[in-house]
């Protein structure tokens, strides 16, 4: 199994190109689903769950190309019949497979899709995706570890409010929306970046999809759709993630070709937390940041802070003067790192849904064990900012969701590397 090493206490200088973002990319390819005309992606990430979503959407049967070289992936399904079912191997180990019921669902007026694999950073359960697709006149059943969903006559447009914000149900609802007869209204949404950028490929796919309020969208189904080329928007995890890093190490970083007007939230933390930043419309450089200030933050949906970079800033706060906290209101076991990165010299304690972090502590390094995505770059940035080797095993986690890591990592003259 694949290691990753670091040694620590290198400053990091340059720049790094953040990549499309994974969470754009995999509702736009559900969406795919519903156009049989030629379909354009650019900029898309090269990582495991987007490369699964392409095993998903050729298992069905979607005549799909991803051009490596180019980050481009060309879809055209004109003549082509799509199967309904989306195994539990496909979905095992990607929660976000289960995208594909709604636009299967409304489209053949059937399917089938395996109930998701488990989680480490909770239960994660469907009720909301069901509760929306029921509400658009599905009938929904759960058998042997699948969702069995049809509609006999067609999804029908309504007026539906979410239960809870939830992003993944939010997106199943939109793409079931799009092909469904008449408007729907969805209220209470989650307002994601990533749901805008989806939201903006189903109107240059012929959708007309209006948000009405911060969380509240009309969408006017169509079966009329239009060809469609699209630039997924960057990634602003992978963006916070590289912005943390030169916090954390760095002597004079940029972080380019994002929009720092979708950064605000991050932005004003890192702020609070005496970061010296530099910071443009689509560019941020991170200079040498040094008596950093402890803070106190809680992970909300957008625009709040991300639950997807708690992990990442409480290194950070491992460097503070004084005690942060960080409450996590998204995921119920979203705190795998912190016993790692005690291992690893930290002193953090924590107490249900809420994390003490005391600082300063100096990290050093030692073999860890990634549990998540985000948990495992966490473990990174610790490694980066440790003194000596530290060892992240389980990569597989990291490379879900992180294009070419080490290599933007070690062009800012990190020293990290792979090995077996
Ligand atoms: C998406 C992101 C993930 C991010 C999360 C929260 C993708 C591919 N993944 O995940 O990176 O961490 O948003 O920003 O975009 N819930 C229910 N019932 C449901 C659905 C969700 O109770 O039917 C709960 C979840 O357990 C969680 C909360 O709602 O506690 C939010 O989850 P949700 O927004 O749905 O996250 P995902 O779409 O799975």
């Amino acid at each position: 199994m694949q290691k990753l090493v670091v040694k620590g206490k290198k400053k990091l200088s340059g720049a790094i190109r953040i990549s499309g973002s994974k969470n754009a990319t995999l509702p736009i390819l559900a969406a795919s689903i519903l156009n049989k005309k030629k379909i354009e992606i650019n900029k898309v990430p090269i990582v495991k769950d987007v490369i699964t979503m392409v095993e998903l959407l050729k298992h069905i049967g979607s005549n799909i190309k991803f051009d490596l070289s180019k980050n481009k992936i060309l879809i055209h399904n004109q003549n082509r019949k799509l199967k309904t079912t989306a195994p539990y191997k496909l979905l095992k180990t990607m929660r976000a497979g289960l995208i594909v019921l709604g636009p299967l669902l409304s489209k053949f007026k059937k399917a089938k899709v395996s109930l998701p694999g488990g989680c480490a950073i909770g239960s994660r359960p469907v009720d909301i995706h069901l509760f929306v697709l029921k509400k658009l006149g599905a009938k929904i059943k759960i058998k042997n570890g699948y969702i069995l969903a049809e509609t006999k006559k067609g999804l029908i447009g309504k007026r539906i409010r979410l239960p809870s914000i939830s992003v993944g149900a939010t997106e199943n609802a939109l793409i079931a929306a799009s092909y469904a007869k008449g408007t729907t209204y969805l209220s209470n949404c989650a307002c994601e970046p990533e749901i805008k950028d989806l939201t903006i490929f189903l109107k240059k796919m012929g959708i007309k999809i209006q948000w009405i309020g911060e969380r509240k969208v009309k969408i006017s189904g169509s079966h009329n759709l239009k060809s469609v080329s699209h630039t997924v928007m960057f990634d602003r995890i992978e963006a916070g993630t590289f912005v943390i890093a030169g916090a954390l190490t760095g002597k004079k970083l940029k972080i380019s070709g994002i929009d720092t007007k979708i950064l605000k939230k991050e932005i004003s933390v890192l702020k609070k937390m005496n970061v010296k930043l530099r910071v443009n419309k689509n560019d941020i450089t991170i200079l040498n940041s040094k008596n950093i200030k402890p803070v106190s933050i809680s992970t909300q949906p957008y625009p709040g802070f991300p639950t997807d970079l708690q992990a990442q800033i409480m290194v950070l706060m491992t460097r503070a003067n004084g005690i942060s906290k960080i409450k996590e209101n998204i995921f119920e076991k979203r705190f795998m790192h912190v016993p790692e990165l005690n291992r690893m010299g930290a002193k953090i304690k924590i107490s249900r849904d809420t994390s003490l972090v005391y600082g300063p502590q100096q990290l050093n390094g030692a073999e860890v064990m990634a549990t998540d995505l985000r948990a495992s770059v966490s473990l990174v940035l610790a490694g980066l900012a440790a003194e000596d080797e530290t060892i992240i095993n389980r990569v597989y986690h990291l490379d879900r969701g992180y294009e070419k890591l080490e290599n933007k990592l070690r062009k800012c003259k990190a020293n990290i590397f792979r090995s077996n």
